[in-house]
């Protein structure tokens, strides 16, 4: 007995030490099936911007928006998710909703092109807004407006759907907007189209190159009055609880590294599908480390994902995802 328990940590070692074990006992394997790819769609004709801070990512015109669809796909990545860089913004939006606007062209576009890969987009006003902000906003009290942003939600979601979204994805974090975009989605015939939410969103500094990237950068305050703060777990609980009651079929937490223990919390909560949203910060820490030599890109990609996956997420949303889909197939 005292002999056999004498060395336990070595029984572990031999199962490392043996090469072709290593694969049969890992508990955790990354596939290119896992990813969702997301991709700025901009307004105009043969646009390829870069972004300085998310190197290898660029703002896209539809035309270009499909091609790097397309090679997604044959790298094995199963969804995009699409953002839109609208020509005009105003106070109302109104680039979010519109039959013609960006998203709604180019969801035609790809799902056209390559109609087996899903196409998600992303539901927000912030970037059809002159202000940035994710909801419409009284002036005067500098207030973002709760209920009155719903409708332009709602209404959103529903053009994307006519346009050919597999999946809709809200991120404003308004209260109900789970609710009233199910609603409208089903009052419009489209209760087949599921809803993924970014149930738990926080105020991150890691969105910084996103919003560079997607020129939506509030032009004054800040997004604290609607996402998380970083501080909280239970809360970002309470909120996949309300989400997954209004009608969220997938729920989404945002971002992912800083927030591993609420990946894990939330898919143990929860019976729906879990994504987490490896952001843009995220991205560009790696890059930035990776250009100066300080990391090596891939085993630090490869090593950040499968951590995300391990916390418990089934889906991980990813600037990497083409880079790990060819990675792992090599
Ligand atoms: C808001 C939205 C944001 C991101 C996705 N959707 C940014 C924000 O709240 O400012 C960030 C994604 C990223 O950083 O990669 N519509």
């Amino acid at each position: 007995m005292g002999e056999e328990m004498a060395f336990p940590e070595q029984r572990l070692r031999r199962t490392r030490r043996t090469a072709g074990l290593r694969g049969l006992v890992r508990e955790t394997e990354l596939s290119p099936g896992d990813f969702i790819y997301p991709i700025f769609v901009a307004a105009g004709e043969d646009v390829r911007n870069e972004i300085p801070s998310m190197p290898g990512i660029l703002q896209l015109s539809i035309n270009h928006a499909v091609k790097e669809a397309q090679r997604a796909h044959a790298l094995g990545t199963p969804g995009v998710l699409l953002f839109g860089i609208p020509e005009d913004k105003d106070e109302a939006a109104t680039g979010a909703y519109d039959p013609e606007g960006v998203v709604q062209l180019a969801t035609r576009a790809i799902k056209d092109a390559v109609p087996e890969l899903l196409v998600v987009t992303d539901v927000c006003l912030c970037e059809y807004m002159s202000h940035g902000h994710c909801g419409v906003v009284d002036k005067e009290r500098g207030e973002v407006l709760n209920d009155v942003s719903l409708e332009l939600l709602a209404r959103t979601a529903v053009s994307h759907a006519e346009a050919g979204a597999d999946l809709v994805a809200p991120s404003d974090m308004m209260d109900g907007r789970v609710a009233a975009i199910r609603s409208e989605l089903d009052r419009e015939g489209y209760e087949n189209t599921p809803i993924m939410a970014y149930a738990a969103k926080y105020a991150s500094a890691f969105y910084g190159p996103f919003r560079e990237a997607a020129e939506s950068t509030p032009q004054f305050g800040d997004r604290r009055n609607y996402q998380i703060d970083p501080a909280n777990a239970r809360e970002a609980l309470r909120e996949v609880g309300l989400d997954a009651e209004e009608g969220a079929d997938i729920v989404i937490v945002k971002p992912a590294l800083p927030y591993l223990d609420v990946v894990r919390r939330v898919r143990e909560q929860t019976d729906l599908p879990v994504a987490a949203y490896n952001v843009s910060g995220e991205f560009s820490m790696i890059k930035a480390a990776a250009e100066k030599g300080w990391l090596d890109e891939r085993g630090a990609v490869l090593e950040a994902l499968t951590g995300v996956k391990r916390a418990g997420a089934e889906i991980i949303i990813s600037y990497h995802a083409p880079d790990v889909a060819r990675w792992l197939s090599e």
